[in-house]
C-alpha cells in the first residue's frame, strides 16, 4: 500500500484521478489540492464522490485558512504526488515537489517533451527546470512500458497526442506512411473546470468549432515520438471542438508509400497491440458500431482502433477513440502509476463503460 496525494485535485483530472485511486487497493489517498476550495469536502467540487471520501482539499504550499475558515495543512510528504495542475505551474517548482515525495506522475505538459527548446518553440516559454526533462519517462505504457517499470518520474500525455499517437504508432514504426493528416474531435472537458468565454454554455453547446486547424501543441509530442522532421513533420494535425463533455475521436487519413489492405493492416494491428489491455481493435462489417466511438468509453481506460482502406488509393483511414479524461489522462496515469510499481497494469482500470449513455 503507498500514500498517494493529488495536487489540483478540483480540476477535471484531478477529480477523476481521486475516483480512480479511491477505489485502487494498493493506493490511500492522503491529501488533495486546491486554492480555490481549500478546506471544502472532495465532494463539494466531486458530488460523484459523496459517501466515498471525507477528504477536504488543502491548499499547496502553505497552511493558512481557506475560505471556509478551517484550517488547511500544507502538503505533506507522502510516497507519490499525482500533479494535476495547469501548464507551466509544476516545472516551476519541481524541486520543492520532488522533495516531498520519492515519484511524481504530471498530468500537464510540463515535462513530456525532452528537448528544451521545444518550450520555447510550442510554449513560448523557456523551460526553467531543463535539466528535469530527461529524468521524466513519458507516460504512455503502450510506447514506454519497460522504461516506465520503477522509475521515479513519469510525464502524461497530451490527450489528442494520446489517442493519436496509439493510432499511428504501428505505421510509422515500420515506416509505411508517408503523409498524414489528422483531425482530432474534442469534448469539452479537455478545457478543464475554469470557465471562459469560450466555455461559456450558450457559446459552447451544440458546437462544431475549429480549435486549432494548424499549429496545435500536442503535434510537438506527436513529432518527438514518431521521430519526425521538425520542420516537416508530413503530420497535418487539426483539432476541432465538438459539442460533448468527454471523448476525443482521431480520424487519421494515412497516405501510405504502397498499397495496404485490411488484411494486412488488422495484423499490423494485432502483433502491437493484441496483449495491450487497453487498446481494443474494433473492425465490423455490419451494425451501428462499426467504428471507434468515445461515447461508449466514458469513463473507461480503453482506446479503440479501427481502420479502413480506401482500395487503390495507398490510404489506410485509422479511426481511435478515447475519454479524453481517461486513457487522455486519469485512467493513464494511473496505468502509468501500476507499471511504475509493478502492479498489475488494469489494477483500479476495470470498468468497462456504459451502454447505452
Ligand atoms: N482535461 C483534459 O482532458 C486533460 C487531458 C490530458 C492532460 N491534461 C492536463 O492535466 C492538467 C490538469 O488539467 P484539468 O483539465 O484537470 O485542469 P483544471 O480542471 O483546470 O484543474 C486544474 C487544477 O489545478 C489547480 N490550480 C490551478 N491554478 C493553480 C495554482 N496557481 N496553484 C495551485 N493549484 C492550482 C486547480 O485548483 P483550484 O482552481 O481549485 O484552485 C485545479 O485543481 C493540465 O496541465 C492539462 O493540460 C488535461
Amino acid at each position: 500500500m503507498i500514500r498517494a496525494a493529488i495536487v489540483g485535485a478540483s480540476g477535471y483530472t484531478g477529480g477523476e484521478l481521486l475516483r480512480l485511486l479511491l477505489a485502487h487497493p494498493q493506493v490511500e489517498v492522503t491529501q488533495i489540492t486546491s486554492e480555490t476550495y481549500a478546506g471544502q469536502y472532495a465532494y463539494f467540487v466531486h458530488p460523484n464522490l459523496r459517501g466515498h471520501t471525507e477528504l477536504r482539499f488543502t491548499r499547496l504550499a502553505d497552511g493558512s485558512t481557506g475560505p471556509s475558515g478551517r484550517d488547511c495543512e500544507a502538503l505533506a510528504p507522502c510516497d507519490l504526488l499525482f500533479l494535476a495542475l495547469p501548464h507551466g505551474h509544476a516545472m516551476e517548482r519541481i524541486e520543492d515537489l520532488a522533495a516531498l515525495a520519492e515519484r511524481i506522475v504530471d498530468l500537464s505538459a510540463d515535462f513530456r517533451l525532452r528537448e528544451a527548446a521545444d518550450y520555447a518553440r510550442w510554449y513560448g516559454r523557456e523551460h526553467p527546470a531543463p535539466e528535469w526533462l530527461t529524468r521524466f519517462v513519458y507516460g504512455l505504457p503502450e510506447l514506454y512500458r519497460d522504461q516506465l517499470v520503477g522509475a521515479r518520474y513519469a510525464s502524461g500525455t497530451g490527450c489528442n497526442a494520446a489517442v493519436t499517437l496509439l493510432a499511428l504508432w504501428p505505421l510509422y514504426r515500420r515506416g509505411l506512411v508517408r503523409e498524414a493528416v489528422v483531425e482530432v474531435k474534442v469534448g469539452s472537458s479537455e478545457g478543464g473546470h475554469r470557465p471562459s468565454p469560450a466555455s461559456h454554455h450558450p457559446e459552447r453547446a451544440g458546437v462544431v468549432r475549429s480549435y486549432a486547424p494548424t499549429g496545435h501543441r500536442h503535434l510537438a509530442e506527436l513529432i518527438q515520438e514518431l521521430n519526425l522532421d521538425p520542420q516537416q513533420p508530413g503530420l497535418h494535425f487539426s483539432v476541432t471542438s465538438v459539442g460533448i463533455v468527454r471523448g476525443a475521436l482521431a480520424t487519421c487519413h494515412c497516405l501510405l508509400h504502397e498499397e495496404l489492405d485490411e488484411r494486412e493492416a488488422w495484423r499490423i494491428y494485432r502483433e502491437d497491440y493484441g496483449a495491450e489491455p487497453f487498446v481494443r481493435l474494433v473492425r465490423a462489417k455490419r451494425g451501428i458500431h462499426r467504428y471507434p466511438e468515445p461515447k461508449i468509453l466514458s469513463g473507461a481506460n480503453y482506446c479503440d482502433i479501427g481502420f479502413v482502406a480506401d482500395p487503390g488509393q495507398r490510404r489506410l483511414v485509422v479511426i481511435a477513440a478515447i475519454d479524453n479524461l481517461m486513457k487522455g489522462a486519469a485512467g493513464n496515469a494511473v496505468q502509468t502509476m501500476n507499471v511504475m510499481y509493478g502492479w498489475p497494469e488494469t489494477l483500479g482500470l476495470e470498468f468497462p463503460g456504459l451502454h447505452p449513455i
